[in-house]
Order: C-alpha cells, then structure tokens, then sequence
C-alpha cells in the first residue's frame, strides 16, 4: 500500500573530503568528435535503433573559479546513436554567446543563477531589462525535432544545434518565440497528436504556455498571471488537460534588481501559501479549476492521466521545502554535499473541475528524483514510473545516486538495479524497441568512478536487473540532467 510519509528530518552530515562522484564534475569537461563505441559488456539489443541525447553542465569553473551553483555550468551534449551493427558518441559543448565570450576572456562575464553580475550596476539593471545580464547556459534539457535538436534552458530561447555534428547553429527563435522569452526545459509531446507543449515564466509573474504542433510552429499562447515568481520547472499531460504544480517560493525582487543577491540566493520558501494547482484545458489553454493545498516542492513531474472516474492521476517527485534541496545542488557543485533534501515519489488525485485534492500519497518511501515514463504513455494511462534512487542504506547528503528503479502503480512493487559502489546514474530514459512493441530498454548514462570513466549501460525496462550491455563512452560524462531518444 502506498505510504503517508512524516516530515522528514533536515540535518547536515559532516563531509571533510570531495565524495567519488565528483570527479566526473571537478574537471572541465572534452569534448570529442564522433567516434566508434566498444562494449565493455554484453551488445546492443537489434531492436534498439536510434540516437540517444542528453544535456548537462560540462564546464563548472572558468580561469579558476567555481560557479556558484550546479545550474550555472556551460551546457553540453551527448550524443549515442545506438544500433546493433555499431554505435557512436560524440560530446560538444553548446556554443552560447556567454559560452565564447567567457572562453576568450578566460573568466566570468555574466550573472547567473547562483552567481551575481561581476560588473557596475548600471549594466546590470541594464540587462536585466533587456533579460542579458545571466548567461543562456543552454545545460538542461533536449528536444529533438525532425530538422534540429534543441538545447534548452529554461528562462531563456532554446539553442539549435546538428542533429548529427552538434554543431551549435544559433538562438532559436522558432519563428514565434521573442528575444530572451523563456521556453521549458521540460516540454511534453502529445504521442497521439504529436504536438508540443512548453512553457515559461517570464520576469513579469506570467506562466506563458506554448500549443505547438510537431515542428514547434506556434498553434496557441496564453498567459496565466500569478503571484511572484514561482518556479514552475516542469508541467503535467493528463488525458485533455495540463497541470501545473506552484510551489510556493517567492523572488524577492529588490536584492535581484540591486544585484546585492544571486537569484538562487533570493529565493523565499513561502509555506504559508500552501501549493496551487492550476488544471488547464489544452486545446483552448482556458483556466478550468485553480486550487491550493498542503505546501511542498517539485523540480520534476512524472507523468499524468485521466482515470475511468473522470480525475487526474499524476505523479512527481516531492521534497518537504525549496530552500533544502537548493542547497544540495549549490554543494553538488563543490563537490561535497552536506545536506540532507530527500524527494520521494508521490501520487496526487484531483478532480479537474474544482482542483479539489482527492488523495495524495508517497508510493515510493526512497530518496529518488528524476521520475520518467515511456513517451508513448505521456498524458496517458500509464503503469511504471521509473526513477534514478540512492542505493540501499544511502541518503541524499551522503552520496549521489547510484541506482535505478521502477515502480508499478497497481501492484506497488518496486524493483532496482544497483550501479555498485563508485557508480552513479543520471536520469534514466525508458525507450521503445523498433522491432517488438512488447519490448522496453532503459538508458542509463554512469559515472564509473573506480576507472574514473562513463559508461552508457542498457537494461531491459521490464527486469532491471543486470545491464544486457554496456558501452564504454570515449570521455568523462559530468552527472547530466535531462535526455531524450529519436528512433531510427
Ligand atoms: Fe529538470
């Protein structure tokens, strides 16, 4: 049965020494140009054709110097195209502005999320008018269209870049966006109609959320006002409908526009003000019901439906407060982490027609994060959520992840596979087999810390277990955050 679980404790735990995993952090990244993988194991499954992509921060320090968090790090790419007659990987850093501009003058030119403007405030201010005083980091997430893959990062444009190359071919407007007007680093694809969801909360309290077809040529805007400046990182596709989860924080705007405060630093977690639910009709993008309940945190949604009784069913993964978590990815940086943040997954009912909560239960009682469903099943009833966990007996504050798992809605079983010791995971992505419908795999980029190297592991999606391959990537992967797969 899932579990109700109580408020959990917040300490710090004592580290005096960088923890293993940070080595795939400490150093700048390489890059590498395409090059042919071996396996160290096993071999890649005939069904599995296509091209894996995933983002992340590839450079956290310049002439010196550490960023201020996790999320100011350059993004770069990674690039596996998998079949069983021979598989490839290449790794390119986006070519941003603040990327080449801060490369040629070996230091830190811009403000960003952790870290303040390093000029006058004059030009501060300035940019902050204009949204150029932080660095477009282009380091969280992909979205591959048919003609470009996109590099997101989500208070600002995406970056286009080669599907195959990764060469960085520019900001990308999409014809419709405005300079420096935010798009997702979450959006959904709509499996049955293949449309795009996105969304972004701009500087003026608006959630902007995007309708676009399967290009992203724009079909539909709206603009939701609210109150502050929430995070809203990541939104829900259930059955007809959108959902999104408001945390309650708050940007104090005064010590931002002054420049006296980074924006991680002048982040308020607001309790008082409980979480809002704001389900929304996704083809008029029409408010239907806007409700509030008991206050908790989200960077990441699951996945969401509409059950036979007419209610959404969604899940994501819950953590107590904003300002604790925050800090883990500030100290992943530095490369030790000192303070506890558990997420937990957790399954939230409510009925669309009131935002009225019906139930909302932890069903997986592991520190986990990152929960991922198939992308067939997206908006759709679905049964497994899979996530990136914590080994048996470890906890956020002691170690990063270094194991996946996948849980069952139905039975409430959860089965893991364990990295083993010095092996740590990033987000795992469920993938379809172009041969067998039947047949699932997972991607599991991991930081093998023993031979100080990275690793694409696969595992079949049903049983975990053993990985039925693993391939041996040509350079060190930093911890990445977000990816996604195109079939052959
Ligand atoms: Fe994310």
């Amino acid at each position: 049965m899932p579990i109700t679980t109580p408020a959990q404790p917040l300490t710090k735990f004592v580290q005096s020494t960088p923890q293993p995993w940070h080595k795939a952090l400490a150093q700048p990244a390489k890059e590498f140009a395409q090059t042919p993988l071996k396996a160290i194991s096993g071999q890649v499954p005939d069904g599995l054709q296509g091209t894996f992509y995933q983002n992340g921060t590839g450079r956290l320090q310049r002439g010196g110097e550490p960023v201020g968090h996790w999320f100011d790090g350059d993004g770069a790419i990674l690039r596996v195209g998998l079949s069983a007659s021979g598989s490839t990987a290449t790794y390119r850093y986006v070519q941003t502005k603040g990327y080449q501009a801060e490369s040629k003058a070996n230091k830190f030119l811009y403000g960003n999320y952790g870290r303040r403007y390093p000029g006058p405030l004059w030009e501060h201010i300035a940019g902050l008018i204009k949204g150029t005083n932080i660095k477009n980091s282009a380091n969280t997430s992909v979205l591959a269209l048919s003609d470009k893959l996109l590099a997101l990062w989500e208070a600002g444009n995406p970056h286009s870049l080669d599907l195959e190359t990764l060469e960085t071919l520019g900001q990308e407007s999409l014809g419709w966006l405005k300079p420096a007007q935010p798009f997702s680093a979450h959006p959904l694809k709509d499996p049955l109609s293949k449309e795009i969801y996105s969304i972004g909360v701009d500087s003026k309290c608006n959630l902007n959320i995007y309708r676009c077809d399967a290009a992203c040529n724009l079909i539909k805007q709206t603009a939701i006002l609210l109150k502050d400046v929430p995070f809203i990182h990541s939104f829900v596709m259930a059955g007809p409908y959108l959902v999104f989860l408001v945390s309650p924080v708050k940007i104090n705007l005064l010590p931002l526009l002054f420049n006296q405060q980074s924006y991680a630093d002048s982040i308020e977690w607001k309790a008082e003000r409980g979480t809002r639910i704001i389900v929304v009709d996704r083809e008029s993008l029409n408010v239907i019901s806007d409700g509030h309940t008991d206050p908790w945190f989200q960077w990441h949604c699951g996945n969401g439906c509409v059950d036979t009784d007419g209610n959404i069913r969604l899940d994501f993964a819950r953590f107590d407060d904003f300002t604790h978590i925050n800090e883990v990815l500030r100290e992943v940086a530095h490369g030790s982490m000192k303070t506890t943040a558990y997420g937990r997954l957790w399954q939230l009912r409510i009925d669309p027609k009131t935002g009225r909560v019906l139930s909302n239960e932890c069903v997986v009682d592991r520190d986990c994060e990152f929960p991922q469903v198939n992308v067939a099943e997206t908006g759709q009833p679905w049964q497994h959520t899979y996530v990136l966990m914590h080994r048996e007996g470890v906890l956020t504050g002691q170690d990063w992840f270094g194991a996946i798992g996948r849980f069952e809605y139905g039975s409430d079983n959860l089965i893991q596979a364990d990295l083993g010791e010095g092996h740590y995971g990033s987000e795992p992505l469920p993938v379809a087999d172009c041969l067998s419908p039947d047949q699932g795999w997972l991607l599991e980029v991991v930081y093998n810390a023993l031979e100080d190297r990275s690793e694409l592991w696969i595992f079949n999606a049903e049983t975990l277990g053993e990985p039925v391959c693993r391939l041996a990537l040509p350079g060190v992967i930093p911890l990445n955050f977000h990816g996604t797969w195109q079939a052959a």
